[in-house]
């Protein structure tokens, strides 16, 4: 697998191979729902964060724009459910935060470390497959790969402020080995989730342009 599907800096260690993708096709409206509760949480989350960072860290006005910038993509993803008269409808959550967040350190200050570099990896991993979707539905649902293109860039950056705060509050080279722990624990969830029309779900069992044998490809053994 190439680079560009690794995420934006490189770190997630499990690569989503562009077959699953295509599976997604066929899911589209679902996916599409849960874009918009996905955003919705990552809002909150973002929030959470900025009321839980130390004072003076100097990342307030960042903090929050992303906070903002994930309403709009909220907003954004309402809209097109509304135009395509699909009810943005409760949903099962996907399991994946639930899972990642049992690697995290309970007590303080390492839990909020976790969380942030937890929030990096959600925000890659979005990324990457967003980019996926968006090369794959380009062609045969031009607004909806243009919505997932428009918010690659944005998610790419939130990955970036979630590393920097993190490495900020302990240091670069803790936070970097904090980092490849929790990579290693993430790759390990998608690899035993099982598939799912969700963004952050297992790869399908049938991989209709890939040989089986590359479907679970990784690099960097994480
Ligand atoms: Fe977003
Ligand atoms: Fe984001």
């Amino acid at each position: 697998m190439s680079a560009e599907h690794a995420g934006p800096s490189g770190s997630l260690s499990f690569v989503t191979p562009p077959g699953w993708a295509t599976a997604m096709w066929a899911h589209r409206a679902e996916l599409l729902v849960e874009q918009a509760h996905l955003e919705k949480k990552a809002a909150s989350a973002a929030l959470a964060l900025l009321f839980r960072l130390p004072a003076g860290t100097g990342h307030e006005r960042a903090l929050s724009s992303l906070a903002r910038e994930e309403l709009v993509h909220f907003e954004r993803a309402l809209k097109l459910l509304a135009s395509r008269g699909i009810d943005f409808a409760p949903q099962q959550p996907s399991i994946y935060a639930e899972q990642l967040k049992r690697a995290a350190a309970r007590t303080m200050p390492g839990r909020l470390v976790d969380e942030l570099l937890l929030g990096a990896i959600i925000e890659g991993r979005s990324c990457e497959r967003m980019q996926l979707l968006a090369t794959e539905f380009a062609g045969g649902d031009d607004e909806l790969a243009a919505f997932y293109a428009d918010l690659v860039a944005a998610e790419a950056r939130h990955e970036s402020l979630y590393q920097q705060i993190a490495a900020d509050l302990v240091g670069a080279d803790a936070a970097r080995q904090r980092l490849a722990t929790l990579v290693a624990h993430e790759a390990s969830v998608l690899r035993s989730a099982p598939f799912a029309p969700r963004l952050h779900g297992g790869l399908p069992d049938t991989q209709p342009d890939t040989q089986p044998d590359t479907l679970r490809a990784e690099v960097g053994g994480g």
